[in-house]
């Protein structure tokens, strides 16, 4: 029997490198100049990846005498599956972070042979965790792809491998593991190769490497299968240790370096520290900052432990230019003669990964390199179904959704396509409420609209424009459930206004629905869109020096934070207009929450759509205890003390 064979042919388990315990000095020395391997394992739930990393880890005697011995006293652990060792327990034994029950976690697993050193991102396969596999994913030189022999290609193994080419994952490793519970059937090999082919050719991947395996007999993996005489590949540890790793790649390409901080200790010395992304920098070179564009050469290459005379890709150092031009955290500086691309519009796929889908308008943050800005995404240009490959119409990206969109940035960025290099073209969405991250995304290339549209210089200006009307322009932005009195009130404090003498405008969502936005409805997505129009329009209106009130359930803390940033400092002022539900709802002045709750209004706010109320509102008037006369009152008076 093979599994016998395997056993026999291995060291004893418990036995671990020797010189760990004997001289950690040499056994340190012994590992340090050996290649570092990077690599991600994907599958599904139930294809062995555990097991096949246990293998792995046990195979290049990885694990030691001590958490064996630990696991032996849980006889769960070690399990007598045919004398075998139940290596799937034996990995979620050392990873104690599982049974505190974190669950969305990448693992990174270490492990060595005489060749080279070896770090996995052990991935769960569950779908909602495809967040994990891209952030395993991004850093990685080689994938596995596991398929269980018996199932074939999956779903998620074409989710897997598309994200994968995705994320420019060149090696590829098709692992097909059970082979022992086909019978070592090679005519069951070959047929999920072929099937792979196909799928691998429409996506673009231009090849893999086929392994048929056992994680649990050991087949393959280290030591040739007797099962299998009609395999003549490599084993899996074999191929691992010859593939390419990509930092040769990285030091051949132009030089780039995101600036992390801006080292000043003292006023003679001003250094710019970051991490080489690519390429080779040395004193005396002609360099580029990028958006700005400014030109300099590079005085000194600092390290720790001293000045160099040249820094390659990977190393963290801190940069002294020729001349003082400004550079700041976020700036990428660049070969002078090949600098990179800068722009605020870009196509770029996204991979959605948080459970509430895409809001086509809404602001994100956008970090990129070293830089974090404010992002808005469009409605898809098209999402991807991973099974056909079919270009669907989608109005939004849910939880694992993979599309196409367009995004603007508030600023312009200097980066690369994805595809020529990751580092500059790689990115991840953040919300900007939670924190989350939302999405991971990859650019293909910038807008040409955004390089042709500048801003229009106009002397009759802002300034002007609220200086003949005596009077500093401003948003008074009313929120509030419907119902609220939102729009009474902005109605008596413009008429106060007014009567002041001062230039207003009043935008009410009722009205500003039959016009501009009469193509929206209460869908998420459309309020948010409906928030940006009318921010947008408020905006132009300031610019005309107005005084604009406007009243709008504007239900999400994203959006009117959104409004807020447009504006200068000081020229927003938000008010909550504070009424519970259950008085906006008795009081029904148009009737809706009775339709609301009949069933017959879909999301209507505070019924079946949330409202996020303000939490740091400049005024807030609640109806309870004030009349709207005395609401107005309050209001204007916090208009006036501006
Ligand atoms: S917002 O959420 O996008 O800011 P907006 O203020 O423009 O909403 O419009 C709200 C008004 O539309 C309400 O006062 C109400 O008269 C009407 N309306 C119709 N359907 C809905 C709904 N499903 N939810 C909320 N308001 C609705």
């Amino acid at each position: 029997m093979t599994a016998e064979m395997n056993a026999g042919s291995q060291d004893p388990v418990y036995v671990t490198d020797a010189l760990i315990a004997e001289d950690i000095d040499a056994y340190l020395l012994k590992h340090q100049h050996k290649t570092m391997l990077r690599f991600i394992t994907c599958g599904s739930v139930d294809d062995g990846k555990s097991t096949l990393i246990g293998r792995l880890l046990y195979d290049t005697k990885m694990i030691f005498e001590d958490q064996l011995a630990s696991l032996e006293h849980d006889s769960k652990a070690v399990g007598t599956q045919g004398g075998d060792i139940d290596f799937a327990l034996l990995v979620d034994g050392l990873a104690a972070e599982r049974e505190q029950g974190i669950t969305i976690d990448v693992a990174y697993r270490f492990f060595a042979t005489d060749k080279r050193k070896f770090i996995v991102a052990d991935t769960p396969g569950h779908e909602q965790y495809t967040r994990n596999m891209v952030t395993g994913a991004s850093t990685a030189d080689l994938a596995v792809i596991l398929i269980d022999a018996r199932q074939g290609v999956l779903t998620q193994t074409r989710r897997h491998s598309y994200l994968v080419q995705l994320l420019g994952i060149r090696n590829v490793v098709l692992a097909i593991n059970k082979m022992d519970l086909v019978g070592y059937s090679q005519e069951r090999f070959y047929e999920i190769v072929k099937d792979y082919s196909h799928f691998a050719q429409q996506i673009g991947m231009e090849s893999f490497l086929p392994i048929p395996i056992s994680g649990l007999k050991g087949d393959n993996i280290a030591a040739r299968s007797a099962g299998m005489p009609w395999y003549q590949g490599p084993t899996l540890l074999q191929h691992l240790e010859e593939a390419p790793v990509n930092d040769a790649r990285m030091q051949d390409y132009a030089f780039r370096m995101p600036v992390q901080w801006v080292n000043r200790p003292n006023l003679d010395f001003r250094g710019f520290a970051g991490q080489i992304g690519t390429g080779t920098v040395r004193p005396g070179d002609a360099i580029r900052v990028l958006p700005s564009g400014k030109t300099t050469t590079v005085k000194q290459i600092v390290a720790y432990g001293g000045n160099l005379d040249q820094a390659v890709a990977g190393q963290s150092v801190t940069l002294t230019f020729a001349d003082e031009i400004d550079c700041s955290r976020g700036d990428v500086i660049v070969q002078a003669d090949e600098p990179c691309e800068v722009a605020d519009q870009f196509e770029a796929t996204l991979v959605w990964m948080d459970e509430h889908a895409m809001l086509p308008g809404r602001p994100y943050l956008l970090k990129i390199g070293t830089q974090t800005v404010t992002a808005t995404v469009t409605e898809p240009k098209y999402e991807v179904n991973v099974n056909t490959l079919e270009h669907l119409a989608s109005k939004t990206l849910g939880l694992n959704a993979i599309g196409v969109v367009n995004i603007s940035t508030d600023r312009a960025i200097p980066f690369e396509s994805y595809g020529v290099n990751p580092d500059l073209g790689g990115f991840i969405l953040i919300d900007r409420m939670t924190n989350a991250t939302v999405a991971a995304g990859m650019i293909h290339f910038a807008l040409r609209r955004s390089q042709n549209i500048h801003w229009q210089a106009v002397d009759v200006n802002r300034e002007a424009h609220a200086a003949l009307k005596n009077q500093k322009a401003a948003v008074v932005w009313f929120t509030g459930l419907s119902g609220s009195g939102k729009s009474t009130i902005a109605n008596l404090v413009e008429k106060k206004l007014h009567a002041l003498g001062k230039h207003t405008f009043l935008l009410d969502g009722d009205n500003v629905r039959h016009g501009l936005n009469r193509d929206l409805g209460f869908t998420d997505a459309d309020r948010v869109e409906n928030i940006r129009r009318v921010g947008e329009v408020a905006k132009l209106m300031t610019d005309a020096g107005l005084i604009v009130l406007t009243a709008f359930i504007s239900p999400f803390r994203s959006e009117r934070r959104m409004v807020r940033d447009l504006m200068a400092q000081g020229e927003f002022l938000e008010v909550f207009v504070d009424t519970p539900l259950d008085v906006a709802e008795a009081r029904d002045v148009k009737g809706l929450y009775k339709k609301a709750r009949a069933g017959q209004l879909k999301n209507f706010t505070g019924i079946d759509s949330p409202y996020e109320a303000p939490e740091l509102a400049d005024v807030t008037v609640n109806t309870v205890e004030l009349s709207a006369e005395e609401a107005a009152e309050r209001i204007v008076e916090a208009i006036l003390a501006r």
